[in-house]
């Protein structure tokens, strides 16, 4: 969506603040020995208690609130019986609507013992996505994006998971500008538009490439021994720095 009137950025924030602050309570509550499927719980909680909706349940039926992804798992795990162990590399994904508007957002992090590893895909994917938004104008081209991703994945050394790109959000959970690849793509002539609602969020790497959709049907999977980490954000484009909106408070 592009933001056209003060009613659309106050219910973007709002949405946003709660997305934030749900991911926020879900990692603090996460402690070895949980289920992902617990987990899950606590944000599904979170969202009902302020009204908000899941949106991947809204949109495509997913089996739970969140998207909780451990380890080999890139994207879209589905909460469930899993038990999360010491050391795990765990990412949580939460978008929701209220409101009729959608913000997305994600994380990883490691539940301890940590290694120098897992912190410094971490850190470096953070790194990605903070470069990317200071990137980001309108009228900028839209694959500075990718551009700003690929440089710090290089920097340090890591892959990107080519087949999971940023995306257009807001009135729907992914709407146009779709597929912002998380690479340099040369051919993609859009341009970043003033009030112009998108996410970005890396996957960086450290073997993979590509995710590949496990048995379940919704988990992305890279293959074992494979390190990954996402981080994303909704933001609005301005001619300046770009307004984060799932920033928790
Ligand atoms: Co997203
Ligand atoms: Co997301």
């Amino acid at each position: 969506m592009n933001i056209e009137s003060q009613h659309d950025l106050i219910s973007l924030r709002r949405i946003g603040r709660i997305v934030a602050n749900t991911i926020k309570t879900m990692q603090l509550a996460t402690k070895p020995g949980m289920t992902t499927r617990e987990i899950d719980e606590v944000g599904r909680a979170m969202l009902e208690k302020t009204g908000a909706r899941s949106a991947p349940q809204l949109a495509y039926n997913f089996p739970g609130a969140t998207c909780i992804s451990i380890n080999e798992e890139v994207a879209h795990g589905i909460p469930g019986d899993k038990v999360v162990k010491p050391g795990d590399l765990v990412n949580i994904d939460v978008s929701a609507e209220l409101d009729g508007y959608y913000a997305d957002s994600g994380a990883s992090f490691i539940v301890p013992p940590t290694t120098p590893k897992k912190l410094r895909i971490c850190h470096s994917t953070r790194m990605a996505l903070q470069a990317a938004i200071d990137a980001v104008r309108a009228g900028q081209p839209l694959n500075i994006i990718g551009k700003s991703i690929e440089r710090v994945a290089k920097q340090k050394g890591y892959k990107i998971i080519r087949n999971l790109t940023s995306h257009g959000v807001g009135r729907q959970l992914h709407e146009d500008p779709s597929s912002i690849t998380g690479y340099y793509d040369p051919r993609d002539k859009r341009r970043l538009e003033e009030g112009m609602v998108i996410t970005i969020e890396p996957f960086l790497s450290s073997k993979a490439n590509m995710a590949a959709k496990a048995g379940d049907g919704w988990t992305l999977l890279a293959p074992r021994g494979n390190l990954s980490a996402q981080f994303e954000h909704t933001m609005v484009i301005n001619r300046g720095k770009p307004e984060l909106i799932t920033v928790a408070e």
